[in-house]
């Protein structure tokens, strides 16, 4: 190992991404903060329609990724991507801002809303998957120092995260409707604010160990450039049009198959696919075929076929993860609001504050985290990454089984105390810290390097899977005690609802883990 690689400082490139991703995080969530208030409080939609819109929304908003990360993989490099990226989410800013700015307008306004939504999810599929894979390449192939990068850079995403909800709430929420279309030229300004400084800093700072520049397009960069002929001359041959034409088949087929309504069928499938409106259709059916097109490519070696297996492996495992961690924007606050006591010395807190929570723990233990990695890596010590998603998954479980016993035999409408929810989101964080900074390292450590963004794609679309799953187990919260059931499952309390997630992701950290040695394998040498 070169002393390089034990080198426990950065490189200053990771602070300017870390920059970048801060900016552009505070435009996203300060947007997503105020949207559905915007929604019913202004345009005054219904909260059922709202919901639908906002389900949607945050769909697509990680299944885009795949089109930016193979545009940017083929075509355009990170740097162009992620600049065309950050531009369009600006403009998709703007357009909400003109949006609120029109919002007594309501036929105009709405045309605008969509416009600007659009605008969000197009941008972030160039923005968000390529400045992630160039976090990685900022380092030698082999550097130990990943793991710890990449949660250090978690940090930045969640600063801005934790910032963007307070400004934009403080200009934009005001009670007066009027006020909303601040908080998202708040968010455009912040758009435009990450792509200066990438823009500004880019050519002094993005560049490896060895001073060659990264995220240049193909045709820019002379090693990728064989890559490139390699992938195109696999696209010319017949073998790989007959790969296209029955991935697009498969894809129509299954996308029918999804908006198909298996009403009759009470199993696990069936409480998915009776949610399934034709987004998420298109969501579990990309999600589907997407993986098989990649992995079918004739140029793969077999070595990076099996570890392009382990991304999937891990990413459906992670769909786990999500699903119960999302909990947080819709169950978990209906819980804050109605069942929590929130009162602190005289004051109550709002429920909605809650969800500052997770910002707020992720950046005050991420450099304990990342700190940890690298203690651990100088003495080898450290876990391999499946070993760290599997934890990730078990501090999920842990921290629902602490709320299942808060709740235990509690009455209705009897509130208990904020330590528990506070708990909860206290071990989710630290659950959350072992399984997605260490996901996007693993995901550039495994992927080939032609495939680098294309796969972080993948990545991003198992969070939209996620998302879909989330809003159905959401639904599933129980109320006027009417007992509801999932999978045979009954769910009449509160304790069944939360336990129902202590089983899934803690079936889902064993299974994890036992496959580890063998994920381990599949991964020929890395770490
Ligand atoms: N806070 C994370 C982010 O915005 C949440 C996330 C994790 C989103 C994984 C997508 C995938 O990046």
């Amino acid at each position: 190992m070169s002393s390089n690689e034990m080198k426990l400082s950065h490189p200053k490139g990771l602070y300017l991404l870390f920059i970048t991703e801060m900016w552009e995080r505070f435009s996203y969530y300060g947007m997503r903060a105020l949207f559905m208030l915007y929604i019913t409080k202004a345009l005054l939609f219904d909260k059922g329609f709202a919901a639908q819109i906002y389900g949607n929304y945050t769909g697509l908003v990680y299944l885009t990724p795949l089109l930016g990360g193979y545009i940017a993989d083929r075509y355009w490099g990170n740097r162009r991507s992620i600049f065309w990226g950050g531009i369009v989410m600006a403009i998709g800013q703007f357009l909400m801002f003109a949006s609120a700015l029109n919002y007594q307008d309501v036929e105009l306004a709405k045309y605008l809303m969509f416009c600007g939504l659009g605008s969000l999810i197009l941008g972030n599929g160039f923005f968000k998957p390529n400045i992630s894979t160039m976090v990685g390449h900022l380092y030698a192939p082999t550097d130990k120092r990943k793991d710890s990068a990449f949660t250090i850079f978690y940090m930045g995403i969640n600063l801005g995260a934790g910032l963007a909800p307070l400004w934009c709430g403080f200009v934009g929420d005001t009670g007066n409707p009027a006020d909303f279309k601040w908080g998202f030229l708040s968010a455009g300004v912040g758009m435009l604010v990450a792509v200066f400084i990438f823009e500004l800093f880019k050519n002094k700072y993005l560049c490896t160990p060895e001073g060659k520049q990264i995220g240049l397009s193909p045709m820019e960069d002379l090693t990728h450039h064989s890559h490139t002929l390699d992938v195109d001359d696999s696209l010319k041959n017949p073998n790989s049009k007959k790969r296209l034409v029955w991935s697009l088949g498969g894809l129509v087929a299954l996308f029918f198959l999804f908006s198909f309504n298996f009403n009759s069928l009470n199993t696990v499938g069936a409480a998915i696919f009776e949610g399934a409106d034709w987004i998420g259709s298109a969501i579990f059916a990309v999600s589907i075929i997407m993986p098989v097109f990649i992995v079918a490519d004739k140029s793969l070696t077999k070595i990076e076929r099996s570890r392009i297996f382990v991304i999937y492996i891990i990413a459906f495992f992670v769909i786990f993860f999500w699903a119960a961690f999302e909990q947080a924007g819709a169950s978990l606050t209906f819980f804050a609001d109605e069942q929590t006591d929130r009162r602190i010395f005289g004051w109550e807190m709002p429920a909605s504050s809650f969800q500052s929570f997770n910002a707020i723990f992720v950046v005050t233990l991420a450099p304990i985290f990342a700190a940890l990695w690298s203690f651990l890596g100088k003495r080898g010590m450290e876990p391999s990454s499946p070993v760290k998603q599997s934890l990730g998954l078990f501090l999920l479980s842990v921290g629902y089984l602490v709320i299942a016993i808060g709740v235990h035999g509690v009455d209705a409408n009897v509130k208990v105390s904020i330590l528990w929810i506070t708990s909860l989101y206290l071990l989710h964080t630290m659950g959350e810290l072992c399984l997605s900074p260490i996901g996007l390292s693993m995901v550039n450590k495994l992927a080939p390097i032609r495939f680098a963004s294309l796969l972080m794609g993948v990545w991003y679309m198992s969070n939209a899977a996620a998302n879909k799953f989330a809003g159905t187990l959401s639904g599933l919260y129980p109320e006027n005690g009417v007992a509801k059931s999932f999978a045979g499952y009954q769910i009449a309390t509160l304790y069944d609802f939360f336990m129902l997630f202590v089983v899934m992701s803690g079936v889902a950290a064993v299974i994890l883990y036992f496959l580890s040695k063998k994920l381990e394998k599949l991964m020929n040498g890395i770490k």
